[in-house]
């Protein structure tokens, strides 16, 4: 599918590896939605690429209903999802402080999995009445991560909920084929993201040399990148793909 005046959401879209997204897709004259929950976020990356905003919670029904009423009337029904909202965890399954709060962990799959899948069925139920554009009607594209295949020390949370956005790639996209509507999933490696940007020079240095090829952070830019070529290439579905230079996470 071509990018060229089609309506895309992008949750996560005020920040990071979703507004780089928000960007890259807007420059190849996509309509595009910013969801976040962030809302002067949200509302500074709509206002530089001539978007709209939308203010919401991805992991609640009214709030992904609302946003998709949002984009739907500014732009056209959704063809293009981009699931990029997630939060991160670093706690132990026990340690000297007890068990793992099992309210974090809730939280956690809430946000990243549910969330997800929440964004997931609620656009493709709009999208499925929707007419086809060549041979395809829409693509759904979520965001993992290597921690779903190499979860680190403190990230049973995390890598349980990125663990299951890759386990229902396949699933999703047979659910939705016979609609002409594919779903692909990315496992970025190390991103330079507000998250990382907040370490110092050093951190940052450390954490890129363990890449082995190229041995630095990713650009946020390479991600959009291939969020773009998913959309325009039709032969992919139901896969994910690593985007990391080869790292495999070490347990700390
Ligand atoms: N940066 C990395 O190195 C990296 C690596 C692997 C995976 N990821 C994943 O990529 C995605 C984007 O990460 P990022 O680095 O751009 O992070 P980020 O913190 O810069 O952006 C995430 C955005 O999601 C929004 N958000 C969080 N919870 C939300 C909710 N419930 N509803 C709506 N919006 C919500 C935040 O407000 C924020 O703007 C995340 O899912 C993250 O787990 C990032």
């Amino acid at each position: 599918m071509q990018l060229q005046d089609v309506s895309v959401l992008i949750t996560g879209g005020g920040s990071g590896l979703g507004a780089a997204t928000a960007r890259a897709m807007a420059a190849k004259g996509a309509k595009v939605a910013v969801f976040d929950m962030n809302k002067d976020n949200a509302e500074k990356v709509a206002a530089e690429i001539g978007g709209v905003a939308c203010v919401g919670d991805v992991s609640n029904e009214a709030s992904v209903k609302e946003a998709i009423d949002k984009a739907e009337a500014a732009h056209g029904v959704v063809r293009v999802l981009v699931n990029c909202a997630g939060i991160g965890s670093a706690v132990k399954t026990v340690s000297k402080n007890g068990a793992h709060s099992l309210d974090l962990f809730a939280h956690v799959v809430k946000v990243n999995l549910i969330g997800t899948f929440n964004c997931i069925r609620l656009v493709a139920e709009r999208m499925q009445s929707a007419p086809t554009i060549g041979e395809e009607r829409g693509v759904f594209i979520n965001t993992a991560s290597v921690a779903a295949y190499d979860g680190q020390i403190g990230q049973a949370a995390y890598s349980a909920s990125k663990g299951g956005i890759v386990g229902m790639t396949l699933p999703v996209a047979r659910d939705l084929a016979s609609m002409n509507i594919r779903v692909m999933t990315i496992a970025p490696g190390l991103f330079l993201t507000p998250l990382l940007m907040g370490l110092p020079e050093e951190a940052r240095k450390s954490l890129g040399a363990q890449v082995p090829h190229p041995a630095r952070l990713g650009d946020p830019s390479e991600y959009a990148a291939l969020a773009v070529q998913i959309v325009e290439n039709p032969m992919l579905n139901g896969e994910t793909i690593r985007l990391d230079g080869a790292i495999r996470m070490a347990p700390r």
